[in-house]
């Protein structure tokens, strides 16, 4: 049976600590690797926009000697899921010509269903509830600069979204504490939020929701934000501008934290908006390491779940 990353909880605190071993390995000695998917195929589909994400999973599976068809969803070019095919009638037909699928797309039962009849190992590239990729990219990011994640807080500044998601079930998965600081209105998930508390307490560390970004700061490591409209919900975009002004990081809010607090923001970044220009080109943000890191995260999750490195 094909194991897959679905969202954060298909991996467990081991295999999480694993990727990012790896992870770390792969960039310091890429060359290690560069036959790792020799003869291996992978289907990389998109429904929605990507720099980041379609650019790292590419070049890394060209690093790693496999060959990564990208494809599009829709439009006169793309798959013929933009013209009704099933997504099992896909998954099946997949399955038997390509060795794992990443797809980013809205719904996350898509992702679920291809996992369930794909026959291969099939990887969350960004749905609307999850963002697993970019997390493990992160958690990397704040291993290499803390040279630990255990013990750390990370407050999430914006709305309750797919990267919150993810960033609340990592981070009892690496022993840190997180804080979505958001209004009311755009509160996360209420399901992913009890799984992500019930993991937590395991874990005994945190997840909680605050309401007041200033003060939930306090002791923070990490401050991380994201754009505050994300893609597919352009009609409500003035409304969300209103009600997460207040939720901005900026320069009053990064000196509120510990002293060595680092910046992170997923990108795409919209200065003046959800972070202020000094905080995010400034020297506490590491936002290009995060992109860095998807490329090398992603090269080692692939080997894990496609069997060319052990767990
Ligand atoms: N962070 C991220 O997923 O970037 P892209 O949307 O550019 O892929």
């Amino acid at each position: 049976m094909s194991m897959h990353l679905r969202s954060d909880v298909d991996l467990n605190a081991a295999q999480v600590k694993r990727v990012i071993e790896l992870a770390l390995n792969v960039k310091a000695h890429p060359e290690q690797y560069r036959k790792a998917l020799d003869g291996k195929s992978v289907a990389v589909i998109f429904a929605k926009q990507s720099t980041r994400t379609r650019v790292s999973f590419e070049v890394g599976i060209f690093e790693l000697g496999g060959h990564a068809l990208v494809l599009t969803s829709g439009g006169s070019s793309g798959m013929q899921m933009g013209r009704g095919e099933t997504i099992h009638d896909t998954a099946k037909t997949l399955g038997r010509m390509v060795d794992a699928i990443v797809i980013r797309t809205y719904a996350q039962s898509d992702v679920d269903e291809l996992a369930l009849h794909g026959g291969v190992p099939v990887v969350n590239a960004l749905t609307d509830d999850y963002h697993p990729c970019q997390a493990l990219a992160d958690v990397q990011a704040i291993q290499e600069r803390f040279g630990r994640t255990q013990g750390l807080k990370l407050v999430y500044a914006g709305a309750g979204n797919n990267v919150a998601h993810s960033l609340m079930l990592i981070g009892p998965r690496v022993g840190m504490d997180v804080v979505v600081a958001c209004p009311a209105s755009v509160a996360p998930n209420a399901a992913i939020l009890a799984r992500a508390q019930a993991d937590a307490k395991e874990a005994g560390t945190s997840v909680t929701v605050s309401h007041d970004l200033a003060d939930a700061v306090k002791g923070a490591h990490v401050i991380y934000t994201d754009t505050w409209v994300s893609m597919g919900q352009d009609a409500d975009a003035q409304r969300l501008r209103e009600e997460l002004q207040a939720f901005q990081v900026n320069a009053k809010i990064m000196a509120a934290a510990q002293p060595d607090a680092v910046f992170m923001h997923c990108l795409p970044a919209h200065r003046g908006e959800e972070v202020t220009a000094d905080v995010i080109d400034g020297p506490q943000s590491i936002v290009f390491d995060e992109a860095e890191n998807r490329l090398h995260a992603q090269k080692a999750l692939l080997m894990l779940l496609m069997g060319a490195q052990p767990w």
